[in-house]
């Protein structure tokens, strides 16, 4: 029997989980407890500190439903969901365009559309085009790949927020054609607060931050035997481009609306951007946000 102090007990643990049968399981759990007792000891925890930690993660799985995962969300302020999206990035194959989260707004089984049709059903303002070139990393054009797009209305808000019945709407999705071309109309969607009403959100306010996202489009993108592409572009003039409260805004991603002489549909502003989409390297998802399957609609 050895006298366990703050120091001591890390030792202990690590040689009590010695027995883990998984391999991965047990590097996980390892640098889980040795890095939980060191933050421990260097914040010198007290028993009402930890017992607070302990009510603050209790609420937010209370907060859970089946359309509201408020520990992803959890993740997404702390900025682990942009280190995972990361780290994903750099085990691929080649380097594509960069991952950013996909967020709980994501639905499957939107509308395929028509390349050149709008995704809002009633814009209010001037409409704008989306378009450009789905390749590999060599630049080989991709054709027929599946391009799923969501994003918020000029006001902010997604279909679930904006229509009592959560139709679908500011979503669509699309295919490349045989040059791996892609083209659609939307409206430029507004930058939006990630939700407050939580526990994640009250840690957010009490950080003095402002819980917003900038401008985005969110893209998810399938190719055949390509890494499937979980991204979103990023409105550059937005007030918010460099204080993302979740962090996936890249550089490579922001974009600005502008008269560009190629676009398919002339007349109106665009923003041209070309995917690139790495070869398959394994099987690992790219999602990085709520589970998409657990989503079930107030009606459809
Ligand atoms: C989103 O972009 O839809 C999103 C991502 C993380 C938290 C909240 C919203
Ligand atoms: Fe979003």
């Amino acid at each position: 029997m050895i006298d366990l102090d703050e120091n001591t007990v890390t030792d202990a643990t690590l040689a009590q989980m010695a027995t883990t049968a998984d391999p991965r399981l047990k590097t996980i759990m390892d640098a889980a407890v040795r890095h939980l007792h060191a933050f421990a000891r260097e914040v010198d925890l007290t028993p009402a500190e930890w017992l607070t930690s302990i009510g603050f993660l209790t609420q937010v799985g209370k907060a859970c439903t089946d359309i509201r995962q408020e520990f992803i969300l959890l993740s997404d302020v702390l900025g682990l969901s942009a280190v995972v999206n990361a780290l994903h990035d750099k085990k691929a194959a080649e380097l594509g365009t960069q991952s950013s989260l996909l967020g709980p707004f994501f639905r499957e089984g939107a509308a395929e559309l028509p390349l050149g049709a709008s995704i809002i059903a009633n814009p209010s303002v001037p409409e704008i085009v989306l378009y450009g070139q789905v390749a590999d990393n060599d630049g080989t054009p991709l054709p027929h790949a599946l391009v799923q797009v969501w994003q918020t209305d000029e006001h902010g808000l997604y279909d679930v927020q904006a229509h009592a019945d959560a139709h679908m709407d500011m979503r669509g999705n699309f295919r490349t054609d045989a040059d791996g071309r892609y083209h659609f109309r939307t409206v430029r969607p507004l930058g939006y607060s990630i939700p407050m009403d939580g526990p994640v959100g009250k840690l957010v306010q009490n950080q003095g931050r402002h819980g917003m996202r900038p401008s985005h489009i969110h893209i998810l993108i399938t190719a055949p035997g390509h890494r499937e592409l979980v991204s979103a572009l990023y409105f550059g003039d937005d007030d918010h481009i460099g204080s993302d409260t979740v962090f996936g805004v890249s550089a490579s991603l922001v974009v600005s609306a502008a008269n560009n002489p190629d676009c398919p549909i002339p007349g109106l502003q665009s923003v041209r951007y070309d995917f690139r989409m790495p070869r398959a390297a394994d099987n690992d998802t790219g999602r990085v946000g709520a589970d998409p399957a657990s989503f079930q609609p107030a009606a459809e």
